[in-house]
């Protein structure tokens, strides 16, 4: 799709979300906005999609409204894991079909989908602009919610980094593999230069116990601390487990359909490690997101 692709009066609509980013909320605004988190990784496969799903299904659980919004662009799978068939995408936003409330779909435990489009070409192919533009869609999320969370794709192209510039906290998820730890640096290096006070958590995912999760984080840690001079924090981690390849067979996220299995303890665990960030809070304390710094020129 093109710049020019989109109806009118959508356009006209985004470009104001546009123009208003970065100058607080508009006179009509809520007295809370939502909190937002996003996954990422900088290898593929690591369990962003898993984290994101949990995350968001223990946040619905506990009574939160929490949106998932899978800026897994055009390869999106979120719906898969949560068992939704998406009737409309971020396409549909993009082209001004319908607005970003008319596409959130219903999951598990009342939690709401924003599905970024399976095998939609046109969405993996946007450009820095068009990115922004969808970004600036979590705003207007975050004014009828108490959390978004933000699943993204892997690595360090502009269709994540948009998204991870755009969040309050980023959640880095990586294994215990060499190829893992060098790509996660390199988000966390690419996201530091976008964004100077991005604040990273990592997510050791697949490990065996605590002492190899708290090795993982101390890996990226100490590179980060010498090179960077930034020092992430360890967010919690995930166990390996097989409850979560049966959970995605079953469409659920393994918090519901296992819930007593040591992952969906450990989602549970990393959820409470937040709770305090991720409840709405009251716009004076809340930051727009998507600030002069992130934004493309036009
Ligand atoms: N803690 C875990 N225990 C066991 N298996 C896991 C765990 N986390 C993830 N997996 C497995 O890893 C696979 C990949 O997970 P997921 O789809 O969340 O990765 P991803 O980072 O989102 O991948 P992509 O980069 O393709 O979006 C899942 O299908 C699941 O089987
Ligand atoms: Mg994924």
């Amino acid at each position: 799709m093109g710049k020019e692709g989109g109806r009118p009066g959508t356009w006209t609509r985004l470009l104001q979300l546009f123009r208003a980013g970065g100058k607080g909320p508009a006179p009509d605004a809520p007295d809370r906005l939502a909190r937002v988190l996003c996954v990422g990784s900088g290898k593929g496969g690591t369990g962003k999609s898993v984290l994101a799903t949990n995350l968001a299904a223990v946040a619905a659980q506990e009574g939160l409204r929490t949106v998932l919004f899978d800026a897994d662009l055009g390869l999106a799978n979120a719906h898969l894991l949560l068992g939704v068939h998406p009737r409309w995408n971020l396409s549909h936003v993009l082209s001004g079909e319908r607005s970003i409330a008319q596409v959130l779909e219903p999951g598990p435990g009342g939690l709401a989908l924003a599905c970024g489009g399976t095998g939609v070409t046109e969405l993996a192919a946007l450009d820095e602009f068009q990115l922004y533009l969808l970004a600036s869609q979590i705003e207007e999320l975050r004014r009828d919610h108490d959390l978004v969370v933000v699943d993204t794709a892997a690595g360090i192209t502009p269709q994540t980094m948009v998204f991870l510039a755009a969040a309050e906290e980023v959640l880095l998820v990586t294994t215990r593999d060499v190829t893992a730890l060098t790509d996660a640096y390199a988000v966390l290096k690419g996201l530091t230069r976008r964004k100077a006070g991005a604040r990273v958590h990592i997510v050791p995912n697949r490990v065996a116990d605590e002492e190899e999760a708290g090795r993982v984080y101390e890996r990226i840690r100490d590179v980060s601390i010498r090179f960077l001079e930034r020092h992430p924090g360890l967010a919690g981690w995930i166990p390996e487990d097989p409850h979560v390849g049966r959970s995605i067979e079953r469409r659920l996220p393994v918090v519901a359909s296992f819930p007593a299995a040591p992952a969906a303890e450990a989602f549970r665990r990393l959820f409470e490690a937040f709770a305090p960030r991720a409840a709405a809070r009251p716009v004076v304390a809340a930051p727009a997101l998507i600030d002069t710094a992130s934004r493309p020129p036009l």
